[in-house]
């Protein structure tokens, strides 16, 4: 019970959170409809693999394509931002 509690308030935080720090404005509202084709479409894609491409994108062990134009968005997400962002994405 407590730990399904956890998920769900990580889900919402993260819902706030990716609308808060205008990802949207890339990736669309609902992180499925990015402005550009070459952008990614976030909704949907596996926990742990978006977790993966924050933090690759923050430090920048991930420099490819576009990446640089969304590091300084990842730069002001603490781990706990990114995990709670990744588990409302991967729900979508
Ligand atoms: C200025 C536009 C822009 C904004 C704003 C932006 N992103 Fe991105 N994002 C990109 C681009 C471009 C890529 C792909 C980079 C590349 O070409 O490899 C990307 C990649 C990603 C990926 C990796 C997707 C994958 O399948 O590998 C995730 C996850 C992501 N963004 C989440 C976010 C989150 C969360 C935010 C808000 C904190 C955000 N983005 C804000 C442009 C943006």
């Amino acid at each position: 019970m407590i730990l399904l509690l956890a998920t769900s308030a990580a889900v919402a935080d993260g819902e706030k959170l990716y609308t808060e720090n205008a990802c949207g404005a890339c990736h669309g509202p609902t992180g499925n409809e990015p402005i550009m084709p070459t952008y990614p479409k976030v909704a949907g894609q596996n926990k742990e693999y978006l977790i993966r491409q924050m933090n690759d994108i923050k430090s920048g062990a991930r420099n490819n394509g576009a990446s640089v134009a969304m590091r300084a968005l990842v730069a002001n997400l603490d781990d706990d931002d990114i995990a709670a962002i990744a588990a409302y994405l991967s729900k979508l």
